[in-house]
């Protein structure tokens, strides 16, 4: 009587799960799922922004970005760093030299540090560790320096890069943050358009472009 029980419930499990799974299949037959060309959803601008990449890198307005640069984030970061780079003053050499004072330093000039001839060579063309040849350094040091010792590969997001060197800047570093570049701070198609339009003397300008004009210089007057 048991048995006859669970035959009854074993049929019944498996004739639920054959009813569940051919409902499966029987609406893939019905909808017939066409996979997209392109996986992922379409947005018209993502492309172009991941495209940029490190390639194309538009130049870092460093005046623009170290003050509102991540400090703290660009010290967690430099943990990657440490197996071979001493961050504090007066650390002295691991596989690398130190790095207190890096920022405005002469590269290739620690004491104590044996350097590559690729670092020297380097040195002989470029006095000083400023922002953008730190960034372009960090970036791919292999790449950048022929035969550098730093194995290390890479700082490759410019926001990272910007927040390590911001860290840096912080220790000991005597290199000044160079203003702020106009330009970038204004959306570039307004300001070549306001430009020449306040810029003009207002005689024989169409009306329109003179109170264009007017309008863009009377704030500047204030
Ligand atoms: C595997 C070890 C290693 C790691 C990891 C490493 N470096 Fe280096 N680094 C070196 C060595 C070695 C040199 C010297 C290169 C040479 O002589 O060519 C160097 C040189 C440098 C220099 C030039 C210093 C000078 O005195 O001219 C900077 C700046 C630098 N590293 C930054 C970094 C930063 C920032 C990180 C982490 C994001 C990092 N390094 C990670 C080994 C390393």
């Amino acid at each position: 009587m048991s048995g006859l029980g669970f035959n009854k419930i074993a049929g019944a499990t498996l004739a639920t799960l054959l009813v569940i799974f051919g409902l499966g299949e029987l609406t893939n037959i019905i909808f017939k799922y066409e996979p997209p060309a392109k996986q992922g959803y379409a947005i018209a601008v993502a492309a172009d922004a991941s495209d940029a990449g490190p390639v194309v890198e538009a130049p870092i307005d460093w005046g623009t970005e170290l003050p509102k640069a991540d400090v703290a984030a660009g010290q967690a970061f430099v943990a990657k760093c440490q197996s071979c780079h001493n961050f504090a003053a007066g650390g002295g050499v691991i596989t690398g030299p130190d790095l207190y004072g890096v920022v405005g330093r002469k590269p290739g000039a620690f004491p104590g540090m044996a350097y590559s001839s690729g670092m020297l060579a380097f040195a002989a063309k470029q006095p000083v560790w400023d922002y953008d040849h730190l960034s372009d350094f960090l970036t791919n040091p292999q790449k950048y320096i022929d035969g550098t010792k730093m194995t290390f590969c890479c700082v490759k997001q410019r926001q990272d890069r910007i927040n390590v060197i911001a860290y840096l800047h912080t220790l000991g570093s005597n290199l000044p943050i160079p203003a702020p570049k106009p330009v970038a701070a204004a959306p570039a198609p307004a300001a070549a358009s306001g430009a020449p339009a306040s810029g003009a003397p207002a005689s024989g300008a169409p009306a329109a472009a003179t109170a264009a004009g007017s309008a863009a210089a009377a704030p500047a007057k204030k």
